[in-house]
């Protein structure tokens, strides 16, 4: 029998004792670095085990007979599903199995890793088999022997192999299930991915040796002091600062350095510590640096800090949750170019080489446990705190809970860039923590950062475990009540997620630094997401559903400020500005230029069943490729929560225009009409005309929106024009697409563009995009300049709006042979009501308003 049903527990059985990561080197090593840090390959103790394995799959684990001979190959790391076995699904906060903790489904895939490998072994010398991720479970076998079993998805696995191994050719078997009890504890919002999804290698060590150690920075004036404490079993050397020190077995020593180099974000300056002992050289940087919370105010290096932060899962959109370190490092320099300071690794411990390289660039970390029960509210199917609580109070997860606060401490308790330790991310809080939290508490004075006591029972809201209030997208109403104004509320206060990047969003980050600037006890917040997670296939990215599930959550994975490749959107560009410093953005005096015209005639045809305008001929030539007509529609990922009402219930897009009153007028018409769908009364009525003056055709719009109707999401006019008048111009918000919440990174100003660069967006799912705010010249070249007696927003682009709204994928967006031109009285807001808060009213569009469109030719 191969197992004893040991995924049904929480233990990890035949496991080293949780350590720091380090790797060891030979003194005649001769030390590489790549993107700044060590590379491990250099080490003569480091065998890489990734590379070309064996592979099987199999629908359940009883199938499995660790002789049987394996039919196929993988590539170690990867993610199996990314490699063409069982299926990619992605699921927010849902457990895509039958809930019934500690117990798995029958159908739990499982697939059977074989790799052969040459060892030359020695006397005296012990061989340490890690696996530094494997999701969800993992048997192992070595030359045929069980030698243990292990979860956490994302924490490292250490065997100590050395009395299975044999000189020469030797075998390693890996079983990995794709569902364990720890499946309970790991249901983060991401494609649920599984494998030996990193990177997997042996340590050839002495047979005594360093095992693990604690180095404490702190600083006192303009001293630093490093603190270290040996926790191995043998005495080692200390080289640090031109001081040799010895410490002895358990003992600890203090090094002082007068006048120290501080270590921050901006000014990331390491000291080198090589730690060794029996021909092992370990060599570590520190950085000093100083965390405290002083009353109500979180403090680095004595001062009260804002934390610019992003939160970052890893996922590459060719290799799913397997990422390399050139991956890492490209989205650190753009985090550096965005002004981002700190990081939250959501929701599970990163790989180790990432928090050196945070030490590194200068990179606030916000360490977050491998640990998520979100699955649990959804049990019944309503939402259910209750249900949540239970299982934070349930004891059964108790053990699997402190695991993962342990693993998460001791591997990167020495990591400088580590300012805080998460405990995990939607999980309630309950008795089941309380061995985790004490675990941390005991063991490291960092402060304890945790979302989840908002979902939790009310007596736990002020737990001691939890130095740092943190809340996921409150309004700013709700910041003020339960945080600044709450007398009791005394713990520094950081949003640990806001301004949910989905599609075109982040409208609300300039109101947001706003507050954060003027509150001391706020020290920061973290974007949700650093950058979309979309599987990149030959026609473009695909999200949940694409893959056939049952259960998905549809491109909400889509939500990040950059795109799965890493191109920056609008989102990524406003948080810059945001994060630069700008929250203001004021309207500059432009000359607009004047347009002569040449144009002698212009006649017009409008349907007087509709009042829309059909025909526009300017010296017989026609402008219009389709009619000019109000629109009200428009669709943004934010916009997904009101949809229920303006696509089920109203049906926007589908509304049409009707005329009360039709006048003729000596040079045009002038109209009474109103827009409605079937079984509704009117949405808006307006005033219309069309008058012909000179050169020129007014448009006049006067608009009420009715009473029953809430927030409209825009108004205005939309045609088309022949697409061999793509470049435009105008005077407004620019270049970035700009609304009236969301104009940080852009400038007043006079704009040259074009149709199809307006709308290059980086929407995996199409949406509105490209528009002006505050604009008052648009010339579309070679047919017409409009301008108006109010500020318009406008956009020219390839697409209609409702294209935009129905089509689902980027690259299933049809080309026209026309651009599309909208001209906005007012377009509503951005926000980031897609998981943030309802938008604030004062981006609501005016339920009445009046503009005047002046085109000329
Ligand atoms: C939060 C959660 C994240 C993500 C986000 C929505 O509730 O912590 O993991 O799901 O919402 O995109
Ligand atoms: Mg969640």
């Amino acid at each position: 029998m191969l197992h004893n049903k040991e995924f049904e527990r929480f233990k990890r059985i035949g496991v080293e004792k949780d350590r720091s990561y380090y790797i060891p080197f030979a003194s005649d090593d001769v030390v590489k670095h790549h993107y700044g840090i060590i590379d491990r390959q250099s080490s003569s103790r480091f065998l890489s085990l990734n590379g070309e394995w064996e592979i099987k799959q199999h629908e359940n684990i009883d199938e499995v007979d660790i002789a049987e001979s394996l039919s196929q190959k993988i590539s170690v790391p990867s993610c199996v599903q990314m490699i063409g076995f069982d299926k990619i699904q992605y699921i927010n906060a849902r457990y895509p199995f039958p809930v019934n903790p500690p117990y798995t489904p029958y159908d739990n895939p499982c697939w059977h890793y074989r790799h052969t490998f040459n060892l030359q072994k020695k006397d005296r010398e012990k061989y340490y088999l890690n696996f530094e991720g494997v999701d969800s479970a993992f048997y192992l076998f070595i030359n045929g022997k069980y030698k243990g079993y292990s979860q956490i998805s994302h924490a490292t696995s250490e065997f100590d192999i050395t009395d299975f191994v044999v000189n020469g050719k030797n075998s390693l078997d890996v079983v990995v299930l794709k569902w364990c009890a720890s499946s309970y504890l790991e249901c983060q919002d991401k494609f649920r991915f599984s494998g030996v999804f990193r990177s997997v290698y042996i340590l050839k060590r002495p047979e005594k040796h360093i095992s693990d150690y604690f180095f404490k920075p702190d600083i006192i004036g303009d001293e630093g002091k490093l603190y270290f404490q040996n926790e191995s079993e043998v005495d080692i050397c200390l080289e640090f600062n031109r001081t040799t020190a010895f410490v002895k077995k358990g003992e600890s020593v203090e090094f002082t350095v007068k006048n120290v180099k501080i270590w921050s974000a901006e000014n990331p300056y390491l000291y080198a510590l090589t730690i060794s002992a029996e021909n092992e050289i370990i060599y570590e940087k520190v950085g000093f640096r100083k965390v405290e919370v002083d009353g109500k105010v979180f403090k680095i290096n004595g001062e009260k800090i804002k934390l610019k932060g992003v939160n970052r899962h890893e996922f590459s959109s060719k290799t799913g949750a397997t990422i390399s370190i050139k991956e890492i490092v490209k989205d650190l320099k753009l985090m550096k170019f965005l002004n981002v300071n700190a990081i939250r690794t959501s929701h599970y411990p990163n790989v180790p080489e990432f928090y050196a390289l945070c030490d590194k660039f200068g990179f606030y970390v916000m360490d977050e446990a491998d640990l998520e029960t979100h699955g649990a509210v959804a049990l019944q199917g309503e939402y259910d705190l209750a249900l949540w609580s239970d299982y934070a109070e349930n004891e059964l997860f108790s053990e699997g809970i402190f695991q993962r606060e342990k693993t998460l401490v001791e591997r990167d308790k020495n990591r400088t860039c580590v300012i805080m330790w998460s405990l995990g991310n939607e999980s309630s809080f309950g008795k089941a923590f309380v061995k985790g939290c004490k675990y941390i508490k005991n063991r490291d004075s960092r402060p304890v950062h945790y979302e989840g006591l908002f979902n939790a029972k009310k007596k736990y809201y002020y737990t001691k475990y939890v130095d740092v209030v943190s809340m996921m997208y409150p309004s700013l109403k709700i910041m003020r009540e339960r945080v600044f104004d709450n007398i009791q509320e005394t713990r520094p206060y950081v949003l640990c997620e806001y301004t949910h990047a989905m599609g075109n969003s982040c409208g609300d980050l300039a109101d947001y630094w706003e507050k954060i600037y003027k509150q001391d006890q706020c020290f920061g917040a973290f974007v949700w997401e650093w950058a979309d997670h979309g599987i990149k296939t030959k026609k473009g990215f695909l999200y949940g559903g694409d893959f056939g599930e049952n259960e998905h959550d549809g491109n909400f994975c889509c939500d990040g400020l950059l795109t799965p490749d890493r191109k920056l959107k609008s989102n990524a560009y406003e948080m810059k500005a945001v994060y630069g410093g700008k929250i203001k953005n004021s309207v500059k005096d432009i000359n607009i230029p004047i347009q002569e015209s040449k144009v002698k005639d212009i006649k017009i045809i409008v349907d007087e069943r509709n009042g829309e305008l059909s025909s526009l001929l300017v010296d017989d030539v026609e402008i219009l490729k389709s009619p000019v007509r109000l629109n009200i529609a428009r669709y943004i990922d934010n916009d997904r929560n009101l949809e229920k009402i303006w696509k089920e219930k109203y049906n926007l897009l589908g509304c049409r225009q009707y005329v009360t009153e039709c006048k003729k007028v000596s040079n045009g018409y002038k109209l009474k009409c109103f827009i409605a769908s079937n079984c509704h009364s009117p949405i808006v009525e307006f005033d219309l005309a069309y008058l012909i003056e000179g050169v020129s055709l007014k448009i006049e719009v006067a608009y009420k929106v009715a009473d029953f109707v809430k927030n409209l999401p825009r108004i205005g006019l939309e045609f088309a024009t022949d697409n061999r008048f793509s470049d435009f111009s105008y005077v407004g918000f620019g270049p970035f697409e700009s609304y009236v919440d969301k104009n940080m990174a852009c400038e007043y100003g006079f704009y040259k563009a074009n149709a199809s660069t307006n709308y290059d967006n980086g929407y995996i799912r199409p949406q509105e995009s490209g528009s002006h705010y505050y604009s008052l010249y648009l010339k579309v070249d070679n047919v017409f300049t409009v301008t108006a007696d109010n500020p318009f927003s406008f956009s020219v682009n390839p697409y209609t709006t409702k294209q935009l709204c129905e089509t689902l994928h980027n690259y299933e967006l049809k080309k026209n042979d026309f651009v599309n031109v909208c001209l906005d009285l007012h377009m509503r807001g951005i926000g980031s009501f897609s998981c943030g808060p309802e938008l604030d009213e004062k981006y609501e569009i005016p339920k009445k308003g009046k503009n005047v469109f002046i085109f000329k030719f």
